[in-house]
């Protein structure tokens, strides 16, 4: 069965190229890094973002969707330059840049269950949850890194992303159930 929804067919393709973008990220961000106990967090999180690739994949091939060259090169590119200015950008702002890029993240993932409910399709709700929510939890960890740091508040003004300001409006300590998770994201629009 192929999908007729051009959007949700480019979210699905930009998730998939992105996440490996976003596991060379961390790549170089563990590396760069000398306490034990954060590299395995983020070698952790780097494994996660190869599940939800492969996750994506699986999707992505039930309804025949390509895997985009364009998409996979440009993002190959950004992850590996992301992750290999972790070495000179200080210890701040790789922490400050992945929780920006997470909290970003948390919504394409509920917006994509979004874009299936229009076409009736519903037997996804379950994995596209535990991504949003999962990358909800990296959001988390970035920003608990960074909230004493006293770059937070100059970082916070300009890049609309920190204590006071998220992409989303997911809240793990007050979660919606599935079957609610269509009620997050709703400044963001669906399109058909
Ligand atoms: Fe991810
Ligand atoms: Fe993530």
């Amino acid at each position: 069965m192929k999908l007729n929804h051009p959007a949700l067919i480019k979210s699905l393709q930009t998730a998939y190229s992105a996440e490996k973008a976003a596991s060379f990220a961390y790549i170089g961000h563990a590396k760069s890094l000398k306490d034990k106990t954060q590299v395995a967090r983020i070698n952790e999180i780097e494994q996660d973002e190869w599940e939800h690739r492969e996750h994506v994949l699986t999707i992505m091939l039930e309804y025949e969707i390509p895997v985009s060259k364009y998409l996979e090169i440009k993002y190959h590119l950004i992850g590996k330059i992301i992750g290999f200015s972790c070495y000179f950008i200080g210890e701040f702002m790789p922490y400050f840049f992945a929780g920006k890029l997470e909290s970003g993240n948390v919504c394409e993932y509920f917006i994509m269950m979004k874009y299936f409910h229009t076409l009736g399709i519903h037997k996804h709700d379950e994995i596209l949850y535990e991504m949003g929510v999962k990358e909800k939890e990296h959001e988390d960890y970035f920003l608990d890194c960074v909230r004493e740091a006293r770059w937070l508040p100059l970082f916070e003004t300009i890049f609309n992303w920190g204590v006071k300001h998220s992409y989303n409006d997911v809240d793990l300590a007050d979660i919606k159930p599935v079957n609610q998770a269509t009620e997050y994201c709703k400044n963001y629009k669906v399109e058909k």
